[in-house]
Order: structure tokens, then sequence, then C-alpha cells
């Protein structure tokens, strides 16, 4: 690992990365089981101990204060079902300047004007499909959809924008609802330029069981991967602008007036090469990459000298999974 002497120094990885961001999972408990979960990474639902509230403010704090990241995604599991979220939104609004979570929208309703007040700026939500059959079969669960479209609208209202739409293109089950989508994104942009369409690339697990080890090859447990280049041509096709973002390299495309991101992470050099974000596991391990499980760095403190060594520690560990 490389260190930047200056004001403040920079976590950069022995491939020229530098870290931007940090996404935490906080809880692996999730009120959905949707059939494509790759659980962050994780593994298998077990309930173990979270991470506390305090640790992850300390991470935060430590990661901004001494390296300069400010930028902050939780997930899950459903985020939302940590009670304690809005207190650890509170505790790090004031050295954030980006405060995320990527949620199922189920709960959103009763919680977004609550993150918002306590400093959380947007939402991502997972919504694969408008169809409320597809949702049920998608996530395994009944009655939810109409709960998730009512929770993004709360999201718009409380200013938790833009709301970016997850959506997990999967063959034969939701592919010819793309459309659709931008239609509904149009929908809730008569309140504004509030919303984005996130078109994801499918990652295949078996089994909820995450890809392992260097060089593993993923395994086609679902049949379910789309032909996300010939989507993304047709989008290229069809956009009046088309933009890169630095975080992964990953191209916007801008379609009849809604702006569509693409998530393409298989196969792609460029994605892994642009990588600048750490994970920490709802344990409480800093996990290097999404697509291994090993090389997991334990915090055990809260002390910020231990946050700081555990931070350059995971450092070393980092490389591209795909394009070493
Ligand atoms: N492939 C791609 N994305 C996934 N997500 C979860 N599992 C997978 C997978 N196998 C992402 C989706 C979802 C968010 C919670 O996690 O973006 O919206």
């Amino acid at each position: 690992m490389k260190s930047v002497k200056g004001e403040k120094e920079r976590l950069i990885d022995d491939y020229g990365r530098e870290i931007r961001s940090l996404r935490f999972s906080i809880t692996n408990r999730c009120n959905l089981n949707c059939i494509y979960c790759h659980r962050e990474g994780e593994g298998r639902r077990e309930l173990g101990e979270e991470i506390s509230a305090e640790l992850v403010i300390e991470i935060a704090r430590v990661a901004s204060g001494y390296f300069n990241i400010r930028k902050i995604k939780f997930s899950g599991g459903e985020p939302l079902l940590r009670d304690d979220l809005v207190d650890i939104v509170q505790g790090m609004r004031d050295f954030e300047d980006d405060i995320s979570a990527t949620t199922n929208g189920v709960f959103l309703k009763k919680y977004a004007a609550e993150l918002a007040d306590a400093g959380m700026d947007r939402v991502n939500v997972s919504l694969d499909s408008l169809k409320e059959e597809r949702y049920d079969f998608i996530t395994s669960s009944s009655n939810n959809l109409p709960k998730v479209i009512e929770g993004i609208y709360s999201a718009i209202d409380a200013g938790l924008t833009p709301v970016k739409l997850n959506m997990v293109l999967l063959k034969g089950i939701n592919d010819d609802e793309i459309v659709g989508m931008m239609d509904f994104v149009r929908e809730c942009n008569k309140r504004g330029e509030v919303a984005i369409l996130q078109l994801i690339e499918l990652i295949p697990c078996f089994n909820h069981k995450p890809l392992q080890g260097p060089g593993a090859e993923p395994h086609t447990m679902l049949n379910y991967e789309a032909d996300f280049y010939g989507v993304e041509a047709e989008l290229k096709s069809k956009a009046s602008a088309i933009k890169t973002r630095r975080l992964q390299h990953r191209r916007k495309y801008f379609v009849d007036g809604v702006e569509v991101e693409v998530v393409h992470p298989i196969d792609n050099t460029e994605f892994c090469a642009n990588c600048s974000r750490l994970r920490i596991t709802s344990d409480g391990k800093i996990k290097p990459c999404l697509l291994r499980n090993d090389h997991l760095v334990p915090i055990e403190s809260v002390d910020e000298r231990h946050i700081i060594n555990k931070l350059k520690l995971a450092m070393r560990y980092r490389e591209p999974f795909y394009g070493r």
C-alpha cells in the first residue's frame, strides 16, 4: 500500500485504487428473501452479533478525519431493520458529505422523514418489477409492492433524492420491464428531477453462497442471466447523452429524459480497476472485495489507532477480481 503524505493520509492500494467510500452492511437480517440475493457476499444468513452503532460511527469518523473518506452507504440485509439507523446517521452527519442507504423500501414510508432529518442524503430502493406477481416471486413475499411504491414517494417527498431504483435484470422474469420502469421514473420525476433507474447485472451465486477464493469461477445457479451487453447497446443507441461515473466507471445513459445508470461488474476489468469502495460486514469485518470472502479484517475496538491500522491492513489484501 502506498500512502501519500499530505494534510491527510489517503488509502490507496497496490493497484493505484484510492478508497473514496465505505459501504457498511449493518445487519444481515432481511424481511424479504430475493431469489438472486448475494447477501453482500456474507453467505448464509446467520443471526450473529451485529456491529454496534458506536463502532460504525467510529469507523466513519476515522475514515473521514484521518483518510478524508466522506461517503457512506448502508446496506444489509435490510438496513432499516436496525432500529438505531437514525441514531447512526445522526452520529456521523457532521463529518460526512454523502450518506445513503440501499433498502428494499418496505419500511421507507415510516422512516423516510426521520432519516432525512437525521442527515441521510438519499436512498437506493430495490425494485425489480412493477408487476405484483413477479415482485412477489422475486422477493419470495407478498403484499409488499404497494408499500415499496409508497415508500419511494415518501423518500422523494422527504428529499432523499435522487432516489435510485435498483433493478437487477433477470432473464425471462423482468427483462421486458425496462421501458415500464423508465415510465415509472418519469412518473416520479413529475415531482422534480428525483429518480434514476439503475440497471444491475446479476452476480451469479449458488444457493446464496458467494463466490469463494481467488480465481473462483462464478457458479451458474440461476439461468436468469440476462443479455446485459444487448441491453446496454440498446440504451446506447437511444441515448441523447452518455456519461461515465468515476465509481467503477459506471455508465449513465440519458434516454427519453430518463437517467439510466448501468452496473455491470461481471468480467468487467474496468469495474474492478475503478473500485473505490471498502466494505464493512455486519459483524464488523473489513471486506476488501465483494466477490471474495477471504482476507476479512476484523475491527475489534473503537480505538482510533486500531481502526487506522486495520484499514491499512485491509488495503494490502485488495486486488481486482477481474483483470488481475
Ligand atoms: N446480483 C446483483 N446485484 C445484487 N444485489 C443483491 N444480490 C445481487 C446479485 N446476485 C444488489 C441489488 C439489490 C441490492 C440490495 O443488492 O442491487 O437491489
